[in-house]
C-alpha cells in the first residue's frame, strides 16, 4: 500500500479525500497546520481518524508563520496588487514545507492537498512539494474526482462514514490565520454587491467602532516590529495585540478584484487589522531614515516580492536574494510610529527614529534655516542643460 501525507483542514473537501484515496489503495497520514484558524483541533484530529486516516499530526505553526513568513513580507513591503497582505499565500509554503518534513520522516510515497484547479493555493503547495521533495507523487483529488457539487460530496461523505457538520449551504469560502482572513464566493461573486456585515470577524463595523480615536505606537528595530505602546513584545503576540486594537476600531478591511495566477479575476474580501497597521508603520520609518534612491528602488522590489509570494515562488533564489537586500535596507528602520485609529481609518500622526535623516534646520521656513538658497540658481541651470537646444 502506498503511503501519502495529506494537508488536512477538517473541512468537507479534505475529509472526503481520505476515503476516496483509501478506496484507491492509499494509506493516508493527515497533517493539520494550526496557523490560527481557531478550530478545535482535538475535534479536527478525531475527524481525520474517523474519516479513515491512519495517523494525524497537528502542528502549531503560528509563530513560524509570523516570524519567518509575515515579517519578511512586511520588510519587503509586499502587498499584492497594492492591497492584499498575502496572509493566505504566506501560509501555504509553510504548511507544505512541514508536510514534506513529515513525509520524509514517515518515508511516504506521496503528498496530497485539497485545493481546486482554479485557485492559487494548488500552485503554492505543489511548487513547494516539487522543490523540497522531488520524486514524491503529487495528488490533487479535488481537481479530478467525480463530485460536481458540494451536495454530492456531502452524500459521499455520509456514505463513507465521514462526519458531516456542514449544512448543505455554505455561504462563503473562508481562509483564516493569525495574519488575516480571506472571504470569497456566494453573494460576493457579484462585484457590485456590498459585502454583508456578517462576513467580518476580525474587524467591527466601523459605524459601531468607538466614537473616540484610539492611538497606537508601534516600535521597530531593523525593520522588525518589537513593541506596542512602549511594551516589548515578540512578533506573534504583537500581531495578536494589533489585530485586537485595530480590529476594534474597524481597521483592516479590503475589498478587491484580484488577478489569480491561473488568469481568472476574482473578488476577494480581506481582513488584516495588524497587517494594515504594520505596513503603514514600517513605511513611515523608512521614509524618515532612508534616502530617496533607496526608497524608490525598494518599491520595484516590493511589487516583485508580492508577485513571487502570490504566485507560489516562495522557495526560489530571487526571493532569498530579495530577503538579503531587505535585511540591509532595514539596517536603520528603528524607531516609533504613532497611528490614529478611528472608525475604519488608520492615519499616521507621528514618527521618530534615532537614525532620522529629517533635519528641521534644512526644512524650516522659520528661523535657523541651514539651507543655502543661493545655490539653487546654479543647480537649476545645470538641471535644465540636457533639455536645452545647444548649437
Ligand atoms: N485569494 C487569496 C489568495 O490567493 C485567498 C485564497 C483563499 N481564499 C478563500 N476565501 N478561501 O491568496
Amino acid at each position: 500500500m502506498k503511503k501519502v501525507v495529506l494537508a488536512y483542514s477538517g473541512g468537507l473537501d479534505t475529509s472526503c479525500i481520505i476515503p476516496w484515496l483509501k478506496d484507491r489503495g492509499y494509506e493516508i497520514i493527515a497533517v493539520v497546520g494550526d496557523v490560527g484558524q481557531g478550530d478545535d483541533f482535538s475535534k479536527v484530529k478525531a475527524k481525520a481518524i474517523k474519516s479513515g486516516a491512519s495517523k494525524v499530526y497537528c502542528l502549531n505553526l503560528q509563530q513560524e508563520l509570523i516570524e519567518d513568513y509575515a515579517i519578511p513580507a512586511l520588510k519587503a513591503g509586499a502587498l499584492y496588487e497594492g492591497k492584499y497582505n498575502l496572509a493566505c499565500a504566506l501560509s501555504r509554503p509553510l504548511i507544505a514545507d512541514h508536510q514534506v518534513q513529515i513525509a520524509k520522516k514517515e518515508k511516504a510515497d506521496g503528498l496530497v492537498h485539497g485545493c481546486t484547479g482554479k485557485g492559487n493555493d494548488q500552485v503554492r503547495f505543489e511548487v513547494t512539494y516539487r522543490l523540497k521533495a522531488p520524486g514524491l507523487e503529487v495528488l490533487a483529488p479535488v481537481r479530478v474526482w467525480e463530485f460536481k457539487s458540494r451536495d454530492e460530496e456531502i452524500d459521499y461523505a455520509k456514505k463513507k462514514g465521514v462526519p458531516v457538520d456542514a449544512s448543505k449551504k455554505k455561504p462563503y469560502s473562508i481562509d483564516t490565520n493569525v495574519y488575516g482572513r480571506a472571504m470569497e464566493s456566494g453573494v460576493l461573486e457579484d462585484p457590485m454587491v456590498e459585502p454583508p456585515e456578517d462576513i467580518f470577524y476580525m474587524t467591527v463595523d466601523p459605524r459601531k467602532a468607538p466614537n473616540k480615536p484610539a492611538y497606537v505606537e508601534v516600535g521597530f528595530e531593523k525593520g522588525v516590529p518589537v513593541s506596542v505602546n512602549g511594551k516589548k513584545m515578540a512578533p506573534l503576540p504583537l500581531v495578536l495585540k494589533l489585530n485586537e486594537i485595530a480590529g476594534k476600531n474597524g481597521v483592516g478591511r479590503v475589498d478587491m478584484i484580484e488577478n489569480r495566477l491561473v488568469g481568472i479575476k476574482s473578488r476577494e474580501l480581506y481582513e488584516n487589522p495588524a497587517g494594515t497597521v504594520l505596513h503603514l508603520a514600517i513605511r513611515e520609518i523608512e521614509s524618515l531614515v532612508l534616502d530617496r534612491d533607496s526608497l524608490r528602488f525598494k518599491e520595484l522590489l516590493s511589487q516583485k516580492y508580492a508577485e513571487l509570494t502570490y504566485n507560489g515562488l516562495w522557495w526560489t533564489p530571487l526571493k532569498a536574494q530579495m530577503d538579503a537586500f531587505f535585511n540591509k535596507y532595514h539596517e536603520h528602520t528603528t524607531g516609533t510610529v504613532r497611528i490614529k485609529l478611528y472608525k475604519g481609518t488608520a492615519t499616521v500622526v507621528g514618527r521618530k527614529s534615532p537614525y532620522s535623516r529629517y533635519s528641521e534646520k534644512m526644512a524650516t521656513y522659520g528661523k535657523g534655516d541651514k539651507f543655502d538658497q543661493s545655490l539653487a540658481e546654479g543647480f537649476i541651470k545645470l538641471w535644465t542643460v540636457p533639455f536645452e537646444k545647444h548649437s
